[in-house]
């Protein structure tokens, strides 16, 4: 296939080829330098974990918060969920390359309260996740209501004392809108690790 047009890359607005992995791999820390700390400080944020502990990649991509878990806890069970079948089949190769052999349910998850597939999980991990399953386009009290619904998805998809770890950018809503709204979806212990500039690694715990 004739590769697509090169001055992609180099749009102010809207460039590079985000949805291909391959091209996703190899610029996401040229273009967002702040996306290493944020997956070092989402991976120190999570409690340790152990062969018990099944773990969530949700909209996992090319699956890079999967593997920086399991880089840490090789024994840990995990579960990758994206829409593209194509991200999904990347993110599964990643994973064996350290052995891992990870279940995974291609979706398109919706804001609207209802579980993920697969759980209940004792850990979900939402690396550049949310705001994209929310939708760059909404905002104000039509964002709170879709971070709402999603963290009452997500607060079902798990296990008492299971933990949702989000590494995100702000833009679609405000780090302290969307703490906000994990609390009102059920969550306890809402903090947040590490923030710097529009990046933030923040949590929540569902009661025991
Ligand atoms: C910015 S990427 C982040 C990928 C990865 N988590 C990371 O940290 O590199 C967003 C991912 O979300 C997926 N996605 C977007 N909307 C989704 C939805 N509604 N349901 C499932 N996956 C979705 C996309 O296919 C893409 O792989």
């Amino acid at each position: 296939m004739t590769p697509p047009n090169w001055r992609q890359n180099l749009l102010r607005k809207g460039g590079g080829f985000w949805k291909n992995g391959y091209w996703y791999d190899l610029h996401v820390e040229r273009r967002m330098p702040l996306v290493v700390p944020m997956l070092e400080e989402m991976l120190a944020a999570l409690p340790p974990l152990d062969e018990h502990t099944s773990v969530c990649d949700l909209a996992c991509g090319t699956g890079n918060a999967a593997f920086a878990v399991v880089s840490a806890y090789p024994m840990v069970r995990v579960t990758l969920i994206d829409e593209d079948p194509e991200m999904l089949a990347l993110a599964r190769a990643k994973l064996g390359d350290l052995r891992v052999d990870a279940e995974a349910f291609q979706v398109t998850v919706a804001t609207d309260g209802e579980p993920l597939p697969g759980g209940p999980y004792d850990v979900i991990v939402a690396s550049l996740a949310l705001h994209a399953i929310v939708g760059p386009q909404v905002e104000g009290a039509e964002a709170e209501t879709r971070y709402e619904l999603l963290f009452q998805g997500l607060r079902d998809s798990l296990v008492p004392g299971g933990h949702l770890i989000v590494a995100d950018h702000v833009g679609t809503l405000g780090l302290f809108r969307q703490m906000k709204a994990m609390e009102r979806a059920g969550f306890a212990d809402v903090d947040c690790a590490w923030r710097q500039d529009d990046f933030f690694v923040c949590g929540g715990r569902i009661p025991a």
